[in-house]
Parts: structure tokens; sequence; C-alpha cells
């Protein structure tokens, strides 16, 4: 019985997983850290822990044959370096091979843009399952974008294509990590929905942040819901940016723009159906994504069965 070890690393959430052919997950462990202290060794040395917990508890019958990590930055195809984590002021880190020192299982580690993996895994298990062309949105800290078109991962020239986070929809906007302004992720992400709300410091962040938001909206808080039709329409002029382009037949929200864009679905269609040729939107579908947080880990699933299937015969 074979199984990999898959990881994921966000701005603030850490998770790691044992996952079996097919996608089963064996095992999984999750840890949520505190935003803006994002600290390479301590985050290394925690997946590594939990990978040793994960292997404790395997039979002696089952082997691990490959292991990959979905990571919040971009990703030089070449090489598998980390070039830029933007919301965690990480440049040219060997993050796979870091990682997989600390494993000390003679494995290396594969390293991939988490959304670019998000993407994948809802291509081949997800609700874009039989998609050819399809956008898969993660929201994190930041917004990251995996484009399919006709059936293949857009990689770009160099492993960094799908940046949609960074995509000014509000020129001179709000400041973003990568050192622009009005970028898409500056204007539709946690901090911002935070903010428009009127929950600033002391208050809850990250994901717990947004739900709180999405709840308060349901329950009828004005404030709330003006938040989330602000943040929701900035949202939906970048997927319109998007389906100009790309004419998707699907787009699909994860992480934590599964609950933004649930909370100003109606926003989102308008700006769709406002900023787009109407024959690049006929036929999209607009969807949520069934793994959740987890896409982009079922994605660094992939990518090590891949490594592992791709070279069969490799002695
Ligand atoms: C990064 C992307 C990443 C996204 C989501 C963005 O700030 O530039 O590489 O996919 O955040 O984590
Ligand atoms: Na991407
Ligand atoms: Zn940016």
């Amino acid at each position: 019985r074979v199984y990999v070890l898959a990881f994921d690393v966000g701005v603030d959430r850490l998770a790691a997983a044992r996952v079996g052919l097919g996608g089963v997950i064996l095992d999984r462990r999750v840890a949520l850290r505190q935003r803006g202290s994002f600290d390479l060794a301590q985050v290394i040395a925690i997946l590594a822990g939990f990978a040793r917990q994960m292997l404790r508890k395997t039979r002696p019958d089952t082997v691990c044959v490959g292991a990959a990590a979905a990571f919040c930055g971009a990703v030089r195809k070449s090489d598998g370096v980390v070039r830029t984590g933007p919301n965690i002021g990480l440049e040219e880190t060997p993050f796979g091979e870091q990682l997989s020192g600390k494993l000390a299982l003679g494995l290396p580690v594969v390293v991939g843009n988490d959304a670019n993996l998000g993407a994948l895994a809802e291509h081949t298990r997800g609700v874009g399952l039989g998609c050819r062309d399809l956008i898969y949105l993660h929201g994190d800290v930041g917004i990251g974008g995996g484009i399919i078109a006709g059936g293949q991962l857009l990689g770009g020239f160099a492993g960094y294509g799908g940046e949609v986070g960074h995509i000014v929809v509000n020129p001179g906007g709000r400041p973003c990590g990568c050192g622009s302004r009005g970028c898409l992720e500056a204007e539709v992400g946690e901090r911002a929905l935070m903010e428009h709300a009127g929950r600033g410091a002391g208050e809850i962040v990250g994901r717990d942040g947004v739900r709180a938001v999405v709840d308060a909206a349901d329950r009828g808080d004005v404030v709330a819901q003006e938040a989330l039709h602000g943040v929701g329409s900035w949202l939906g002029l970048g997927v319109a940016n998007l389906v100009n382009v790309f004419n998707p037949e699907m787009v699909i929200f994860g992480g934590t723009l599964r609950e933004m864009y649930l909370g100003s679905a109606a926003q989102v269609r308008s700006q769709i159906n406002v900023a787009t040729l109407a024959a690049t939107r006929e036929g999209l579908r607009l969807r949520t994504s069934g793994l959740g947080d987890d896409a982009p880990l079922m994605g660094a699933a992939e990518l090590a069965f891949g490594q592992v299937l791709a070279d069969p015969l490799d002695a």
C-alpha cells in the first residue's frame, strides 16, 4: 500500500496529510498560526513534526512514495524554488529542499503554487471534474489563481502563471503585500473585508474573521452586509477580467473566498454581467470548492503521485 505526504503552507494556516491513491485522506493535521510572524524554520519544524506523527501511526506494510507542498507564493518551475511570497516576506527560498532535509526520508519535496495545485485538485477530483477550462480562485490572506485551459494547467514562461491576486482592479487603491496598490487581493482580502466591516485591531482575523462577518451579514447586520457587497463587487470585477481573457466554463471559489463569494454572489454575478463580453460569459458556472480549504493540499498529493507515476521505470 502506497501513500504520499502532502503539505499546504498558507500565510496563517499549515496543513499536512497522508494521502492514498485516488486522493483518499488517510490522516491529516492542521495548525493555525498567528499572522505577521512567518518564521520559516518554525514552519518547517511544524510540518516535519506533523509528518513524524503521521508516519508513526502507519502500518508496517505501507510505504511513502512521494512528498509535495502547496505554497502561498510564486514557485519557479525550473527548480521549485519559492521565488516570492508577497504576504510572508519571502524571496528565493528553496522550501522543498529545506523541508525534505528536515523530513530526512530520502524523498524530495516537490513544491507548487497553492492555487495552481488547488485548480489541479478541483479538475481531477473536485467540482471541476470533466471541465477542461476552469479557473480556481483560492482565498488565503492573499488571493491565488489556478487556470486550467484546454485541460492543461497554465504555468506560464517560468511557472508564475495565474497570479490573479495581483491584477489591479482599483488603481491607486489599498496597498498590497506585493508593493503595488489596488490589487485584487488588497481589495478583496480578509484585511479589506474586516476593515470595511469596522472590525479592526484586536478582532479575530483570518478565516474565523471572514466567517464572523459573513455570519453577521446573514443575521442582518447592515455594516457587515455592505462590507461583503463592497468586496463582492471588486471580486466580480477581477473575475470578469479573467472571464474575458480565458472564457472559462467554470470559476471555483475556494479557501476563504468560498464564504466571501457566498456572502456576495449577487454582486459578483452583476459585475460579471456588466464587465464581460456577453459571449465570454455564456454558459459560465460559478461554484464553491467542494474541497474547501483542502484543495491545495489535495493538489499537492496529486503532484506527489504524479512524480511517481511519471517515471515508473526510473531506478
Ligand atoms: C500570492 C500567490 C498565492 C496567493 C494565495 C498571493 O499573494 O502571490 O502566489 O497563490 O497569495 O496564497
Ligand atoms: Na497561481
Ligand atoms: Zn499585489
